[in-house]
């Protein structure tokens, strides 16, 4: 069923992130009812959500998107399913530094069909997480998870899911050409190793899309990815979704 509004969720609210939903819900019923966007710490009435209009792209959002965060971030996975399917006309492959439970990823593949491509998309995290890592943890990490993502692609064998530390497992396992980066794994560090891996590898017109760039909390990567990207004389577009946007 297509919409015209999307109400999800919140992140970083001080208390009670129901009774903030409520207030910013009777906000809005001052404004116009129709274009109306409230989710993912965004508020924005009147717009055309276009994608909310685009019945591949939601019916595979609404088949995936599973979980209620999952189901926060329709705006920033139409930005990533954007990117992967302007990034089909460039030259090389798809990376995801970060995948974790590889939804995003399934979601953009399905709605570019992926599988009817002639290009391969490279899959990389941790998957579980131990005390001490730089990064937070997330609810589904475990000694599952790495096999669980590889069921998730069974049907598109030019998807590889590679279990490994970024930077470090990159030297095994990566493409020659890339077409489209996308980076989040929650730290800087992990972020500069992989953009300093794969920079000499990004075709012209390929996309990088980091998507911690824009959140106070990561602010440390939009510096290092600011420093980084200064070196080659670009920067990186903040997106009102958190992501931030660089075409090579
Ligand atoms: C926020 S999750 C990724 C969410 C995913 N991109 C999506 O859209 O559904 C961040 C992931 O980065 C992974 N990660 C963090 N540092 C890593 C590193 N150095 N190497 C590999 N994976 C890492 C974590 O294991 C975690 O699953």
């Amino acid at each position: 069923m297509l919409m015209q509004n999307y109400i999800g969720g919140f992140w970083g609210a001080r208390r009670n992130t129901e009774l903030l939903t409520n207030h910013l819900q009777q906000a809005m019923a001052q404004v116009s009812p129709v274009g109306l966007f409230l989710s993912d710490n965004m508020l924005a009435w009147e717009r055309n959500l276009g994608f909310l209009e685009d019945p591949v792209f939601m019916e595979a959002y609404q088949r995936h998107a599973t979980h209620m965060l999952e189901q926060g971030i329709v705006w920033r996975t139409h930005v990533y399913a954007w990117c992967v399917k302007q990034a089909l006309r460039r030259t090389g492959d798809m990376v995801e530094c970060g995948c974790y439970k590889g939804t995003s990823v399934r979601i953009a593949c399905d709605t570019v069909r992926f599988g009817e491509q002639k290009k391969k998309f490279y899959l990389y995290d941790l998957f579980e997480h131990q005390p001490g890592m730089p990064h937070h943890d997330m609810p589904e990490h475990g000694p599952h998870l790495y096999a669980q993502v590889k069921a998730r692609f069974a049907d598109l064998p030019q998807v590889k899911v590679i279990q490994g530390k970024v930077p470090d497992v990159l030297a095994t396992h990566a493409p020659r050409k890339v077409a489209f980066l996308h980076l989040d794994l929650n730290q800087a560090d992990a972020e500069v190793g992989a953009l300093q891996f794969f920079w000499d590898r990004m075709t012209p017109g390929s996309y990088i899309l980091l998507d911690d760039y824009g959140w106070r909390f990561y602010r440390e990567q939009k510096l290092a990815a600011d420093r980084f990207f200064a070196l080659h004389g670009l920067s990186v577009m903040e997106l009102p979704t958190g992501q931030g946007l660089v075409i090579v």
